[in-house]
């Protein structure tokens, strides 16, 4: 599918929907029970209005950011989302050649539906590794330590998913994978009977080699918890709206949770993320970085590695020009005086 005449994220949602099958594009879209978490994720950006600064000196601009000692080209990374091969025939593969296309970290899902191994070989951007602690603490020990082995250099434990939220559009659809597309690091479904709690994180952390970051906090006792926990990083996130309905859309979860933190590990946050200007609004609220899940699903069901590149590329270059119009050079200088009060 030509991706040249889509302009914008919106634009790649449209027409992934006329051309995914409909299971495919309700398992990517939907959100939990009535979906309002869902709605509040975009809802909340929207109304927050700038303020920008006009006659400041914006032609040297940096969005360069750090992270654990990575130098990023920008701050706009791809969230962990299952099952790629079920949206492209290249599946993963096409993924990480669009991340490296729009130098972009890439965030891999534990129901990867390709090898870690043939997602690390083909790599020239970092990669970091998403992951679902199953009951088999055995193979989720081994699994950690052979993404860390093959040079995955960050660990995203998602906490938000003791179980799968309601999802009865998905369900609707009747969601089920396709023939042939299988996860061969995740056994089956996510039904774990153990819960996961902080020993859990702590047993983790006694052996993980590289930085350990939390996703899907919302809590800002949680956030504390996290820190104290020496815990390198925490994602805010509300797993897109597709677990909890009616927990609060992550900007607004955001300012709290940066102000707790208060700097002592980077705070990064998804949900809704789809314009340039709402990276920027992200960054002034306290996060460090953002990362988008639906709209690469969108990309990589459009065009695969080159549809991929293009949303990152739509992304960086709107942020680039919100950047340019609010009057700040460098992601630094992007605090909340941006952020019409
Ligand atoms: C997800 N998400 C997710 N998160 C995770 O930790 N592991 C996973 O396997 C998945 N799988 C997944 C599949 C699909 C189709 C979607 C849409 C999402 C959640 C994801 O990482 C992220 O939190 C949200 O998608 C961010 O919100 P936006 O950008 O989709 O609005």
């Amino acid at each position: 599918r030509d991706v040249s005449t889509l302009l914008n994220l919106f634009d790649f949602e449209e027409s992934a929907g006329e051309w995914m099958t409909k299971m495919a594009y309700e398992y990517v879209a939907s959100g939990a029970a009535d979906e309002l978490t869902l709605r509040w994720n975009r809802q909340a950006l929207d109304a927050i209005r700038l303020n920008p600064t006009v006659l400041t000196d914006v032609s040297q601009l940096d969005t360069s950011v750090s992270l654990f000692g990575t130098r990023l080209s920008h701050p706009i990374l791809i969230a962990p989302t299952a099952y790629h091969r079920l949206l492209h025939p290249e599946g993963e593969l096409a993924t990480v050649r669009g991340a490296g296309a729009a130098s972009a970290l890439y965030v891999v899902s534990s129901f990867t539906t390709t090898p870690l191994a043939e997602i690390a070989e083909r790599v020239t951007q970092p990669l970091w590794f998403q992951l679902y602690v199953r009951d088999d603490r055995a193979f989720t020990k081994d699994l950690i330590q052979e993404a860390e082995a093959l040079g995955y250099r960050a660990l995203c434990i998602t906490v938000d998913t003791p179980t799968p939220g309601v999802r009865n559009r998905e369900h609707r659809s009747r969601f089920k994978l396709p023939d042939g597309v299988r996860t061969p690091h995740m056994g089956g479904p996510l039904v774990e009977k153990k819960p996961l709690t902080w020993k859990d994180i702590e047993w983790i952390q006694s052996f993980a080699r590289t930085p350990v970051l939390l996703k899907g906090i919302l809590n800002p006792d949680d956030a504390e918890k996290a820190v104290e926990s020496g815990i390198s990083g925490l994602i805010v996130s509300n797993h897109g709206g597709r677990n909890l309905d009616t927990v609060p859309a992550t900007i607004d979860a955001l300012p709290r949770i940066a102000e707790r933190v208060d700097q002592r590990i980077p705070v990064l946050l998804d949900g809704g993320i789809r314009r340039g200007t709402d990276v920027l609004k992200a960054i002034a609220l306290g996060a460090s970085a953002v990362l988008v899940g639906k709209p690469i699903c969108y990309g990589l069901a459009c065009g695969g590695a080159e549809g991929v590149a293009k949303v990152l590329q739509i992304l960086q270059h709107e942020l680039e020009l919100a950047m340019t119009l609010t009057g700040r050079a460098t992601l630094a200088s992007i605090d909340r005086s941006v952020i019409w009060q």
